[in-house]
């Protein structure tokens, strides 16, 4: 997105600010089908932009996203890097790559139905005395429990 499209998109975003009362899901909707509108589909970083002028969350914003199908967004794919070394698999990463598997419906190798995300492993992560280890992109995860993965890909 250019300079003049993001100025575009926040003038855009910035006029729903006085409609805004709480979680307002008409106004946020309304908001949604302007952007698309304009710009033939709600860019990944409306959604962040929406979230902090409206004060409001991008998993709302997707939520209400998946509720209309007429509105598409931009799809970035997340990558979930598995540590399948042998120092994570001591500390259970068999069984813990099957539950992720399980989790997100999908094998490792292949992308979620929504192709927001895609699983990988790696054989070791080099980060071995803090397993399992996790990348979610290119943050670090140390520890990771399913619950805590889950809730990470939460905020994304
Ligand atoms: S074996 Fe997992 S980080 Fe090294």
């Amino acid at each position: 997105m250019n300079d003049e499209e993001r100025s575009l998109l926040i003038k855009l975003i910035t006029s729903y600010e006085d409609d805004f009362l709480g979680v307002d899901q008409t106004s946020l909707l309304a908001c949604l089908k302007d952007i698309q509108a304009t710009f033939g589909l709600i860019p990944e970083e409306a959604l962040s932009l929406m979230s902090t002028q409206l004060k409001t969350s991008p998993a709302i914003l997707r939520g209400l996203i998946l509720r209309s199908p007429s509105l598409r967004t931009e799809t970035k794919v997340h990558t979930i890097t598995l540590c399948n070394g042998e120092r994570c698999s001591n500390r259970g990463s068999e069984a813990f790559i099957r539950s992720v598997e399980k989790a997100l419906g999908i094998s490792v190798g292949s992308k979620t139905k929504d192709g927001r995300f895609e699983l990988k492993t790696q054989r070791c992560l080099h980060r071995c005395e803090f397993g399992i280890n996790v990348n979610i992109d290119a943050s670090e995860h140390t520890q990771m429990t399913l619950e805590k993965l889950l809730s990470e890909l939460k905020k994304i």
